[in-house]
């Protein structure tokens, strides 16, 4: 049975990942600071589950970490953690840097010295697979897309945060021989998705009868990815992937942001009608701009489709609906972070 130190596994993608980890089998010891975007109730089904250990803790807590380390002996390390959310980066980066350039430094001596005094086959099986965005490339115009090779561009204090650390990682590769796997992801969706990012955002206004916001016009492009396809994309480059290289993920489904609020309202309207038969795009308001709003974002998975054989299991519309349904019949768990200090209200507007 493989062991894996997960950091970040309280959140979105790293809960979803653990939670399909242990079922996969492997034995999970998931650190986590439980910042506000940490949610223990999204682990809540692992209560007791031997196959999961969980550790209240900083990624950048060396001591901490080496301890983990040398008890678990993991045969791989994943690094979810980070502060994410782009609006928040704008009202306050010094987080941002605290957490993902860092942290990201103190997680990668405490490995790097660990893996040093490993041996033999432990030695040479051993992984650190950093998850980071295809925000750090910038912003596309019309057409193209992001490859590996896309010189880094971020626009904003989250994406900079990001792109060192996968500088970071780089180097502790190339300087040191760590043995680094790094995937450059584009925008998830699905269960388990904090409410103050679009799609359950606009879910959680729209059930509330409440004014869905569109940023600008609305006319962005994000590249759409279901939040388990991204996970099983981190496990087949985790199991095949060449130590050094970095793997675009990304869904095929670039969709402008309108049609995405435009979709879930017509789910929501099939699914649950309102009160008065009014469709939901008429709570649809625009409002100002995410200040440095980047246009489009696009992945080339090529690399990741050809070399390791992954591609997809969602289409964006089968994903899309898969989640209005998941968030309709999981409203206990979006009630407890509601009831928290979060409370749906905008952020990141630089004024
Ligand atoms: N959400 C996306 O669309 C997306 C896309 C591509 C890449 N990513 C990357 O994937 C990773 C996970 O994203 P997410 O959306 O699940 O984020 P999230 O904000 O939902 O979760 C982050 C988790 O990290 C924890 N954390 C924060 N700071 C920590 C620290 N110092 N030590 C330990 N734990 C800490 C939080 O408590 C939380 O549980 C991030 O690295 C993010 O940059 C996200």
């Amino acid at each position: 049975m493989p062991t894996w130190l997960v950091t970040g596994g309280a959140g979105f993608i790293g809960g979803n990942f653990v939670l399909e980890a242990v079922r996969l089998g492997v034995r999970v010891v998931n650190l986590d600071a439980l910042t506000y975007a940490g949610n223990l109730q999204t682990l809540a089904s692992l209560e007791g589950n031997p196959d999961h250990v969980f550790v209240h803790g900083d990624i950048g807590d060396r001591a901490l970490v080496s301890r983990l380390l040398t008890e678990h002996r993991p045969d791989a390390v994943l690094n979810f953690a980070a502060e994410s959310h782009v609006d928040r980066s704008i009202d306050g980066p010094a987080a941002f840097i605290d957490t993902n350039v860092v942290g990201t430094l103190g997680l990668l001596e405490a490995v790097r010295d660990h893996w040093k005094q490993l041996d033999g086959d432990a030695k040479a099986a051993f992984r650190f697979l950093h998850v980071s965005t295809d925000e750090v490339y910038g912003t596309l115009g019309e057409t193209g897309k992001f490859t590996e090779t896309t010189p880094y561009a971020p626009n904003s204090p989250y994406s900079a945060s990001k792109a060192a650390s996968d500088h970071l990682v780089r180097a502790f590769h190339h300087t040191y021989g760590l043995p680094t796997l790094t995937t450059n992801c584009s925008n998830n969706y699905g269960p388990y998705h904090f409410p103050e990012k679009l799609i359950p955002l606009v879910i959680a206004k729209a059930l509330a009868g409440e004014p869905l916001p569109v940023y600008g016009d609305g006319q962005q492009v994000r590249d759409w990815l279901f939040v388990t396809d991204h996970c099983e994309a981190i496990r087949t480059v985790l199991e095949k992937g060449r130590v050094g290289e970095t793997y675009n993920v990304g869904g095929d489904s670039e969709r402008r942001n309108l049609e995405v609020v435009e979709t879930i309202c017509r789910l929501l309207d099939a699914r649950r009608p309102r009160e008065d038969g009014q469709p939901r795009s008429s709570q649809i308001t625009f409002v100002a701009d995410r200040p440095g709003h980047d246009r489009r974002y696009a992945i080339d998975a090529s690399k990741l489709q050809t070399e390791l054989g992954w591609k997809p299991r969602h289409t964006f519309e089968t994903g899309i609906a898969e989640t209005v349904d998941w968030y309709l019949d999981n409203q206990d768990w979006v009630r407890g972070i509601l009831d928290g200090s979060y409370r749906l209200e905008r952020i990141g507007t630089a004024v």
